[in-house]
């Protein structure tokens, strides 16, 4: 196996790539809960990624920003909620790698800028505001911008929601190899990974390792947004792709979400969700957010009291998405 992940790794390398995550993040057992459930559970830290406060998009956009660098572009464009982590976060790259960014948020702009979109001021992106969450009027809007911006001389890399393409994805195959050297400084071999799907992307990344290095474990996704066919048939044709780049090929029965965590919609809290929170707050002292990261968490203890994770040694991947946590009601994602 070491000879394929050191193939993978040096395909990666031919990536352009913009150093946006202080690497490795950390990766550590979480005591209360494998002594209570009597599982072995790890958690990876990407909410500790180091810049604009840290989640699992700043993986993504180290390649997209590469990416946008090598086509000599001078503005990110990307779009995404009120309260978008991506956003926030491509604002951060911006700032760290001298590029202006614009930013189409689809909602309201509450009358006291809080949670993500206080970072984005902070981190000075151009904020433009549109009033839907229909994400084809958000890419139609970025378009207007993107015309309007290269009539005065920029020349704009415009990323889609989530910066779930292909060359963003290869990001969290990064990670996966990432997660591998994990393991051998642990002294543990992961049977499973679980995190929150959103776009895809995430999971199409690890899957894509998992794959191409023949992996013998399991990842889930846990859904936030999108039904398990669907968000799974798009894990896979991002997965296919982005395998594709690398040279390899994905498998559909690699692709495994858990669709019931969900709760009402995207971004309503739900009660599994709140007491993951709760739990991971006050017995690990470690932050998790209500739209992402708690419905995951919410999946994994829910596997845990129902003995589905007997013998196994778990990996929570943790997105990061905390500003949230400091979002008002009225500017909800
Ligand atoms: C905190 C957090 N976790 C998980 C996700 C899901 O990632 P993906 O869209 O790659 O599935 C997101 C996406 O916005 C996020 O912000």
């Amino acid at each position: 196996m070491n000879e394929i992940i050191s193939h993978l790794r040096k395909k990666l390398e031919t990536f352009p790539r913009v150093p946006l995550s202080i690497v490795p993040t950390p990766c550590h057992r979480l005591n209360f809960l494998s002594d209570h459930f009597g599982v072995e559970v790890y958690c990876k830290r990407d909410d500790m990624t180091g810049y604009g406060f840290g989640g699992n998009k700043s993986r993504k956009l180290e390649f997209l920003v590469g990416e946008a660098r090598q086509h000599r572009c001078d503005t990110l464009l990307t779009c995404g909620g009120v309260q978008s982590n991506f956003c926030r976060l491509t604002a951060a790259a911006g700032a760290v790698s001298g590029m202006s960014v614009h930013l189409l948020l689809g909602g309201k702009r509450s009358s006291r800028a809080n949670g993500n979109v206080l970072l984005d001021e902070l981190l000075s992106a151009e904020m433009h505001y549109v009033d839907s969450d229909n994400w084809a009027v958000w890419e139609e809007e970025s378009e207007k911008i993107t015309e309007t911006l290269e009539s005065q001389g920029k020349k704009v890399f415009r990323i889609p929601v989530g910066g779930s393409v292909p060359v963003g994805v290869a990001g969290y195959t990064a990670v996966f190899l990432e997660i591998l050297t994990d393991q051998n400084r642990l002294g543990v071999d992961f049977d499973h990974i679980i995190h929150a799907s959103g776009s895809g992307g995430t999971q199409a990344g690890l899957v894509v390792g998992k794959d191409l290095v023949n992996w013998p474990g399991r990842i889930t996704g846990v859904s936030v947004a999108m039904k398990r066919e669907e968000i799974e048939d798009k894990v896979y044709t991002l997965a296919s792709e982005t395998a594709g780049l690398l040279g390899g090929r994905a498998r559909m029965d690699s692709v495994k979400v858990d669709g019931n965590h969900i709760g009402p919609a995207y971004a309503v809290r739900t009660e599994r969700a709140e007491r993951a929170i709760e739990l991971f707050a006050r017995k690990e002292g470690i932050f998790l957010d209500h739209v992402y990261t708690g419905k995951a968490a919410g999946a994994l203890i829910d596997g845990l009291d129902k003995g589905l994770f007997k013998g196994q040694k778990v990996l929570f991947l943790h997105t990061g998405g905390l500003p949230e946590l400091f979002a008002n009601e009225e500017s909800k994602q």
